[in-house]
């Protein structure tokens, strides 16, 4: 059993980005687990590592019998034994079971004829506590991604907008896209969206109407050395069919709609929703409500998750399927 830890940022949409790439995962607050490990697990934005349980049980149960051999499950090399509380506490459970550094012991003392090294090890064994729980598991993934050295002022072309990307991360994620698959950005500013699904080895085409907006994603895409065929192009003359659509429309004060901007986001929609085989992940100011043209057009929402970018803008972002019933 695998054990996937979620960063509390937003467990909302860990949860979602977890089933869209692993349907059979079970959430539990701030895990969840699956029977078997799965490369996808690695594309995870909101979650923080993965473990793979060795222990799990009530803390008190842990002192009943004697300390565990954890020697045949753990590979070679040396090996550190970590222990973090889910309750936000020093490592002491509200029921005063667990002491981190008696539990450290312990692990540590079941794991004979290994070597110990804190600071550089092979293994980590991690003790993870919520209330009376205890989780004792091999570290298999950690997140490491550095999604802050990626922001748009540190990219090789800056956009006067884009999002950050870990939520861009999330949302190609949402859309379930298999490693081998290809996503379409049709309004892709400087290619924040494609950045992340290219880095994670997904096949990334994007156009926007404004050709300053697309060589500054041609500039970025060849700064993290992802291929992708990025185009000028206006989305209501796509005629492209894909299977999985992301995308960020214009929205605010810096970008330029021109007209209603209601009426520009229903045709975006209707546009979406004709050239989209399977999933759409799209994200629109709180101001607007996809929802009843999404209806008109054969589209069932999976998905609604509020994301604050500030104190003055909150993004909605909306997981869309092709209906095939109808
Ligand atoms: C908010 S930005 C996208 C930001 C991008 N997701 C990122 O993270 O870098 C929206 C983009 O939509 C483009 N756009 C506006 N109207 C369009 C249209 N009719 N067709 C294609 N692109 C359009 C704008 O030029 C702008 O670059």
């Amino acid at each position: 059993m695998i054990l996937i830890l979620h960063s509390q940022e937003d467990l909302r949409l860990a949860h979602a980005e977890t089933q869209a790439l692993m349907p059979k995962a079970v959430s539990h607050g701030l895990w969840s687990t699956v029977k078997r490990a799965s490369p996808t697990i690695r594309r995870l934005a909101y979650s923080r590592m993965a473990l793979r349980i060795l222990w799990e049980g009530r803390a008190g149960s842990f002192w009943k019998k004697g300390p565990p051999d954890f020697t045949r499950a753990m590979p070679k090399g040396s090996f550190a034994v970590r222990f973090r509380s889910l309750d936000g506490d020093s490592g002491k459970t509200g029921s005063g079971k667990l002491d981190a550094r008696k539990v450290i012991e312990r692990v540590a003392a079941g794991c004979r004829g290994k070597k110990v090294d804190l600071a550089h090890p092979r293994n980590t064994i991690w003790c993870i506590t919520q209330k009376d729980r205890l989780f004792i598991g091999l570290q298999t993934w950690k997140n490491e991604e550095r999604f802050a050295g990626r922001r748009n002022h540190l990219r090789r072309a800056r956009a006067p907008v884009s999002l950050h990307p870990k939520l861009a991360r999330a949302m190609v994620n949402l859309t379930g896209v298999r490693t081998s698959g290809m996503i379409l950005d049709p309004l892709c500013g400087t290619g924040g969206i494609l950045i992340e699904a290219g880095l994670m080895g997904i096949r990334v085409t994007g156009q926007d109407i404004d050709r300053v907006m697309v060589d500054r994603t041609k500039k970025n895409l060849a700064g993290f050395r992802i291929q992708g065929k990025v185009i000028q192009k206006d989305v209501f003359l796509s005629r492209q069919a894909v299977s999985y659509v992301v995308t960020d429309p214009p929205y605010g004060k810096n970008t330029s709609i021109r007209g209603d901007a209601a009426v520009f986001y229903a045709r975006i929609i209707r546009k979406l929703a004709a050239i989209t085989r399977k999933r759409i992940v799209v994200s629109f100011p709180r101001t607007y409500d996809p929802r009843p043209t999404a209806r008109t057009c054969n589209l069932k929402l999976v998905g609604v998750f509020d994301h604050v970018l500030h104190r003055s803008l909150t993004k909605v972002i909306y997981v869309f399927e092709k209906d095939s019933r109808r």
